[in-house]
């Protein structure tokens, strides 16, 4: 298959493109005679070529306009249609729009085209998981049992556990294993309607076995249909051998680790946990002003458990996102407004950790701030692999509406991501990335969370989970192999 891969982590200019791999987007394929209007066509040079039809969408969310009153900007098209020409939209419109157009002779259906005849169902663009750590090995059962009894997070990881216990668990682990640990949870996260994953490395925190998680997410992103953008969080953690000399950790980090993920281009963003007895906001300052430096995007890991101004960092550095907020407050909230930090919720966090606090997601909205949901699945705080589980909770626990819970994993996380002009929308010459639902409408997503609800999922015009089974060709066998 052939994928994308990235190379810059510029807040707003999408993606650069490297190693042979195909532009979408501006500079695609169809740039000469696409449509410019969801629902109208423009063909200026002979017939567009359709090769990936899905017609007849009882339903079709296409988050096209973020001012669009429409459902509060879900762009809902009732029987909508979408054409696609090598993993590209072409166009979006009604069914009888767009059957119109091929009438006309704007666009011809190729003899091998894919046809998904989506009727009855409900279609919105690929979700996007905004925030995971799915590099790792070994679970963490014995935690959650120590939890429920009372012991804390924050002591646990104290004591040398939480992460740490994670971090021997994924050292020990080859590349292959970890490889095929991803393959199986990239294959969970598909089947429930993911098709662009950020997956973080932090469970290796030694320069060898961090730069070894960030192999297996690139291979990751070469094998599997769902698209991988790394992010090196080896600041997740105080690794046991620098345990009381932070200091050392943090020179090791800026000399030797940034520098080796920057030259071998293993990642887009940079990410460090800024928390209570892990970094504090000057040292993850440091951290992160050596990653801008190296040309990396930035994410932080911000007032989460504490509220120690990691949201005020993120705007200070011009972050591309700060994740979690339970405890951000009205100062972090403004400054992230003023210089459009995205947030990135993770009330499946909160619902995890049984914490009663949640994210103040209204306030973010109502001051402007940028919202994206995302599950923040991992082995210690949340193993939650469904974002329309995490759309329930967020609306549930957070007081969002439907409409907020599908955009924020849409638009919203493509933008966490700086990929708001490739995906996340379903408009011309953006990936044709979609998820089919077999439900009539979109207030069911978040309200029927317990099910996977998920029929079908394109990833950039190809069928890859058809009647909820993956149907895309893996190299390896499932191997059960993430137990
Ligand atoms: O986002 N907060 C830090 N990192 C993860 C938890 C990682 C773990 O416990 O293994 C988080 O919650
Ligand atoms: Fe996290």
């Amino acid at each position: 298959m052939e994928k994308r891969s990235f190379s810059d982590g510029s807040r707003s200019g999408g993606s650069k493109l490297i190693g042979g791999s195909r532009s979408f987007g501006r500079s695609g394929p169809t740039e000469e005679s696409s449509s410019t209007e969801s629902s109208g066509f423009t063909g200026k040079s002979g017939p567009i070529e359709v090769d990936f039809l899905l017609k007849n969408a009882g339903s079709l969310v296409t988050i096209k306009d973020e001012d669009d009153d429409d459902a509060k900007g879900l762009g809902l098209i009732t029987d909508g249609s979408v054409a696609a020409h090598e993993g590209v939209i072409v166009a979006v419109g009604t069914t009888a729009e767009i059957e119109k157009a091929f009438k006309d002779g704007v666009f011809v259906l190729r003899n091998d085209a894919t046809v998904f005849d989506a009727s009855g169902c409900l279609v919105t663009p690929g979700l996007v998981d905004a925030h995971t750590h799915l590099i790792f090995a070994g679970w963490r059962a014995e935690e959650f049992a120590l939890r429920l009894k009372g012991a804390s997070y924050l002591d646990i990881l104290a004591r040398g556990g939480g992460i740490l216990s994670t971090v021997r668990a994924t050292r020990r682990a080859s590349e292959d294993e970890l490889f095929l640990l991803g393959m199986d949870r990239l294959d969970q996260m598909l089947l429930c309607g993911t098709t662009t994953v950020e997956v973080k490395s932090g469970y290796g925190l030694s320069t060898e076995d961090e730069i070894k998680s960030l192999r297996v997410a690139a291979r990751l992103g070469r094998e599997h249909p769902a698209d991988v953008i790394p992010t090196f969080l080896g600041a997740h953690a105080i690794p046991e051998e620098y345990a009381g000399n932070v200091e050392g950790y943090i020179e090791v980090l800026v000399s030797e680790m940034i520098p080796r993920v920057a030259e071998e281009r293993l990642a887009k963003f940079v990410d460090v946990f800024c928390e209570e007895g892990v970094f504090s906001v000057d040292q993850s300052r440091r951290i992160l002003s050596s990653a801008k430096d190296y040309g990396f995007g930035l994410k932080i890991h911000a007032d989460e458990l504490s509220p120690l101004g990691g949201a005020v960092l993120a705007a200070e550095l011009d972050a591309v996102s700060a994740d979690h907020l339970v405890m951000v407050d009205e100062r972090g909230i403004r400054y992230m407004a003023e210089k459009k930090v995205s947030a990135v919720l993770l009330p499946g966090t909160s619902f995890f950790l049984a914490m009663d606090r949640y994210a103040p997601a209204r306030r973010i909205i109502e001051e402007g701030v940028p919202l994206a949901l995302a599950t923040d699945f991992n082995p210690g705080t949340c193993t939650i692999q469904s974002l329309p589980l995490v759309m329930g909770i967020a609306c549930l626990r957070m007081g969002l509406s439907p409409e907020e819970v599908i955009k924020a994993c849409t638009l919203g996380a493509a933008r966490a991501l700086g990929m708001e002009e490739e995906i996340g929308s379903l408009e011309a010459k953006k990936a044709a990335d979609m998820v089919v639902f077999d439900v009539p409408s979109f207030h069911h997503l978040p309200y029927r969370f317990g099910a996977n609800l998920v029929k079908g999922v394109i990833k950039r015009g190809k069928i890859v989970v058809k009647d909820g089974c993956l149907t895309y060709a893996r190299s390896q066998p499932g191997t059960r192999s993430d137990m």
